[in-house]
C-alpha cells in the first residue's frame, strides 16, 4: 500500500487551488483534485503524473451542495482515505452596496460560505470515521474589516474563519486538525483587475507557504505572516474615516 499523504482540493483549476495542487505533487502526495471545468482539471492532472505519487480527478462545482459529500467520499474510496481537505473554491467580486449587484452577492454567500461550510462537514464527517483528517479553510485578511465595496466578501471571510474557530473546539478530541489560512494579496485572477495589490507575492511563493503551514498544522496564519498579521492588528484599530478611504 502507499503511505504517502493524500490531500483533496477544491478549486483546483486555477489560481491558489492549482499551484497548491502543483506545491503537494513535488511533495509527494496523493492528490484528489476538483473543479467544476474537466479539461483544465485533465490538463492538471496530465501535467502533474509524473511527480505525484497517484493523482483521482472529480468534476465538482462546490455550489451544487449535495454533490460535495459524495465527491469527497468516491475521492476517500479511490485514495484509500484522505489526510487533509483544502477548502480553497471561492469568488471574489465587488459588489458596492444598494447597486443592484444581488445575484453577485448570492453567488458570493453560497460560493465562499455555504459550500465551503458544506465542504468542512463532509470533511469533518469522512474524518471522524477514519480517525484522522486535517481540514484547511482559505478565508483572507479581508475578513478583518470591512472594506468599501467587498462588504459581501469580507462578511464570507470573516463567517467562514469564525465557523473553522468554532469547529476547531468542536473536532480537537477527534483527532481533526483544523487550519484556517488567512492571505493578503498573492497573484491570481482573483485580484488582477484591482488598482492596489500591496505586498503582493507571487502564487508560487504564497502557496509554498502555505503547504509548509499546513504541513505544520498551524490553528491560524495570515500568508505570507509577514507583513499581514501587523496590518490586521492595524486594520482592526483604523478609524472610519481613515479606512473608507482605502
Ligand atoms: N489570491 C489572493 O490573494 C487571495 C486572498 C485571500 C483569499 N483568497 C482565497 O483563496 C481561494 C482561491 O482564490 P484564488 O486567488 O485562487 O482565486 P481564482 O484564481 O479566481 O481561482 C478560484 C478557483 O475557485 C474555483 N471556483 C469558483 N467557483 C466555484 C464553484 N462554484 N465550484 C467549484 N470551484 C469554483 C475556480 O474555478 P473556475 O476555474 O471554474 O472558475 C478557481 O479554480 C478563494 O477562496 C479566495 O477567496 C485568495
Amino acid at each position: 500500500m502507499n503511505n504517502a499523504k493524500s490531500v483533496l482540493i477544491t478549486g483546483a483549476t486555477r489560481g491558489l487551488g492549482e499551484h497548491l495542487a502543483r506545491q503537494f505533487a513535488a511533495r509527494g502526495y496523493r492528490l484528489a483534485l476538483t473543479g467544476r471545468k474537466r479539461e483544465d482539471l485533465d490538463r492538471l492532472g496530465a501535467e502533474l503524473s509524473g511527480q505525484a505519487a497517484e493523482i483521482v480527478l472529480e468534476t465538482l462545482d462546490v455550489t451544487n451542495f449535495e454533490s460535495i459529500a459524495p465527491v469527497l467520499n468516491r475521492c476517500a474510496e479511490q485514495l484509500n482515505g484522505l489526510d487533509v481537505v483544502v477548502v480553497n473554491a471561492g469568488v471574489g467580486f465587488a459588489t458596492p452596496a444598494g447597486k443592484g449587484h444581488f445575484k453577485l452577492i448570492r453567488q458570493t454567500i453560497d460560493v465562499n460560505l455555504t459550500a465551503a461550510i458544506a465542504t468542512a462537514e463532509a470533511a469533518v464527517e469522512l474524518f471522524r470515521s477514519q480517525g484522522h483528517g486535517q481540514v484547511v479553510g482559505i478565508s483572507s485578511i479581508a475578513g478583518v474589516r470591512g472594506m468599501r465595496n467587498n462588504g459581501v466578501y469580507s462578511a464570507t471571510k470573516a463567517g467562514f474563519s469564525r465557523y473553522l474557530q468554532a469547529l476547531r473546539l468542536e473536532t480537537r478530541r477527534d483527532g481533526i486538525v483544523v487550519t484556517d489560512l488567512a492571505p493578503g494579496y498573492i497573484d491570481t485572477d482573483l485580484n488582477r483587475s484591482l488598482a492596489s495589490r500591496p505586498f503582493l507575492v507571487s502564487a508560487e511563493k504564497g502557496t509554498r507557504i502555505m503547504a509548509d503551514l499546513i504541513e505544520r498544522k498551524v490553528s491560524f496564519r495570515y500568508v505570507p505572516p509577514l507583513p499581514w498579521t501587523l496590518v490586521a492588528q492595524l486594520l482592526k484599530w483604523l478609524p472610519d474615516s481613515l479606512v473608507a478611504k482605502m
